[in-house]
């Protein structure tokens, strides 16, 4: 089935390539890496995630992009190739926003082994570079078919009007799962009214929704985000256990695993989202993919739905983002995110 980021056309469920470079601890070796994207690609997934950054804190900037880069190249252009750029004000200051632009997305073309990049996201807004200014230079690049289409992540409403405006966005890249639904609320039906694809971004809450972590789970102690996630601090996550009781009621009575239904239940619930779960290992990835022939019928989503509302979750990344510089740049949305 195909599903559309405006017009970027993409499989439900892409894969998020992050975790071979970055973010959950030891990384498997680059052939396995490799030939799990392979593996996804051969189970008919066509959207593909990484950013310049994934791997800059284990090995060096733009280590992901290799890794995805060279995956797909036997059939690049069967594939949709999305990553990110950071721009800081001092490049601003010297080369202009598009000349920054321009150079961060030249690296990410030489890594990624392509001469297009289908999906460029700004990794997070900037408030010291004008956004407007960004949006226009994006504009360029998708007029010189350097890019496809373009995109933001972890943004506000008012961020992705502003930047729509001047040039319409493909996607948004939100964080968005079953423990924390703010873009029902935020940016989710401007996306829907204007065609604007939303990419969920640890779908599977890191890994919680699964029903396969407990409080006694051990993370490792280097480049780690389940160190500091907040739904998953020993006391969050017991005390968010009645999310994995109710999805195992669920997944059990359709026959699917909790990570499945999780992934079922964005997409039942609206047709320009794609979730992109991340996984080390392949079995996981192939488990994932296959959330998109899970079928839920409106009775179920009502029922899932109404069972969720009744529950109380504890802890919320999004505050934790934007109070993190090291993690975002997203200083002016902060009271957004924290209502
Ligand atoms: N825009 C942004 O700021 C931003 C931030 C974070 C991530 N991302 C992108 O979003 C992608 C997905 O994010 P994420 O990796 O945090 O998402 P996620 O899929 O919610 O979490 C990944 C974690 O869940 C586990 N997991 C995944 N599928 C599983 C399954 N079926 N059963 C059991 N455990 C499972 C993985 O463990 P195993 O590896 O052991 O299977 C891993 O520890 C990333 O790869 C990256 O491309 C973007």
């Amino acid at each position: 089935m195909t599903r559309y980021l405006r017009k970027i056309a993409v499989s439900d469920v892409g894969m998020g390539c992050m975790g071979f470079s970055h973010g959950y601890g030891t990384v498997p070796d680059h052939d396995e890496a490799v030939d799990s994207i392979r593996a996804a690609y051969q189970a008919g997934c066509t959207f593909f995630d990484t950013a310049e950054g994934y791997g800059k804190e284990r090995f060096f900037p733009g280590h992901n992009e290799q890794l995805v880069g060279e995956a797909v190249h036997p059939f690049r252009d069967q594939v949709v190739l999305a990553t990110k750029v950071r721009i800081e004000p001092e490049e601003v200051a010297e080369y202009g926003v598009e000349g920054a632009l321009r150079h961060h997305l030249a690296l990410s073309m030489e890594n990624l082994q392509t001469d297009y990049v289908d999906l460029y996201y700004l990794h997070r807004v900037n408030e010291d570079v004008a956004l407007s200014d960004v949006s226009l230079a994006m504009g360029k690049l998708i007029d010189q078919g350097l890019i496809r289409g373009w995109g933001l992540s972890q943004v506000s409403l008012d961020l992705l009007k502003e930047a729509d405006q001047v040039t319409p966005v493909s996607a948004v890249q939100n964080l968005y799962n079953m423990l924390e639904r703010d873009c029902e609320q935020t940016i989710q039906p401007y996306c829907l009214e204007n065609g604007i694809g939303l990419v969920p971004f640890s779908p599977i809450a890191s890994g919680f929704l699964s029903g396969q972590l407990h409080s006694t789970s051990q993370f490792e102690k280097v480049d780690d985000v389940r160190n500091w996630v907040p739904q998953l601090s020993q006391e969050n996550m017991d005390k968010n256990q009645p999310v994995i009781h109710l999805l195992n009621q669920f997944a059990e009575a359709k026959g699917v695993t909790t990570a499945q239904l999780s992934l079922a239940w964005m997409l039942a619930k609206y047709p320009n989202v794609v979730p992109i779960p991340g996984s080390k290992n392949r079995a996981r990835t192939l488990e994932n993919l296959a959330a998109a022939q899970v079928d839920l019928a409106p009775v179920e989503m009502q029922r899932l739905d109404t069972a969720l509302n009744e529950l109380t979750i504890h802890g919320h990344r999004g505050t934790v983002e934007v109070e993190n510089r090291q993690v975002g740049y997203n200083r002016a949305t902060h009271t957004k995110w924290t209502n």
